[in-house]
């Protein structure tokens, strides 16, 4: 079982989004996956009760019970976990990160969202877990990722290869708990988030197909 901790102590910065897209993408490649939504905002569990397959499985918990949750998801035969943590919450996320086998810290290629990743990456650093910047809400057709990505490599970073692009079905799909690749299959959204889940599979050493049939 891989374990992915999406973590930024600034709101908003896309947590939720790439945790219940990751997961999705996971899901329909045919692991067992389930979010472990950690935040008291309950966005992704929300998300969850609006979905109608209930795949991927998302459960609400607190941060000093992740021990068990990812015990009794193991138990329950879960090949890929998704946790997703809130904003301003030192404790949760160095509990997550810990948890993980990867981090993934998304970040908009603002001025003050790139300030402010510091001590995010510093949390990650704690962890010992291979951590990866993954820009978000680019706007299209900008240098404006390009420059951010080569500012934090410069700062000691390490950038995903891939980003998520602002777009409408980002952030339409997942009105009555679906995602950007189920909203519109053929978008440049899916494409992306499959880009990016691909080259998580490889990051994270896990195969990118699943046994189990499609079933998200
Ligand atoms: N790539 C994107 N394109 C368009 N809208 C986006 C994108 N990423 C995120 N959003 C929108 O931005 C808002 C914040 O995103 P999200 O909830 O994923 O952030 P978060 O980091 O989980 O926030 P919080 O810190 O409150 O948990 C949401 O309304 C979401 O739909
Ligand atoms: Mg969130």
């Amino acid at each position: 079982m891989k374990i992915v901790a999406i973590i930024s102590q600034k709101g908003g910065a896309g947590k939720t989004t790439l945790a219940v897209h990751l997961a999705t993408a996971a899901a329909s490649a045919g692991h067992a996956t389930a979010i472990i939504d950690l935040d008291p905002q309950a966005t992704a569990a929300s998300w969850g009760d609006r979905r109608a397959t209930g795949v991927p499985e998302v459960i609400s918990g607190q941060a000093t019970r992740l021990p068990a949750l990812v015990n009794a998801a193991r138990e329950n035969g879960a090949d890929f976990l998704v946790l997703d943590t809130a904003p301003n919450a030192d404790q949760v996320v160095s509990l997550a990160a810990r948890a993980a086998d990867l981090v993934l810290i998304p970040c908009r290629p603002a001025t003050f969202d790139l300030q402010a990743i510091e001590t995010t990456l510093m949390l990650a650093k704690a962890a010992m877990k291979p951590a990866y910047v993954v820009l978000n809400a680019v706007p299209p057709r900008s240098a404006v990722g390009k420059e951010a990505a080569d500012g934090l490599v410069a700062g000691g970073a390490k950038v995903a290869p891939h980003h998520l692009t602002h777009r409408v079905a980002f952030a339409h799909g997942v009105i009555d708990g679906r995602t950007a690749q189920e909203f519109e299959p053929q978008g440049k959204a899916a494409e992306e988030v499959e880009a990016l889940y691909t080259w998580l599979c490889g990051t994270v050493g896990m195969p990118i197909h699943g046994h189990n049939r499609r079933v998200a």
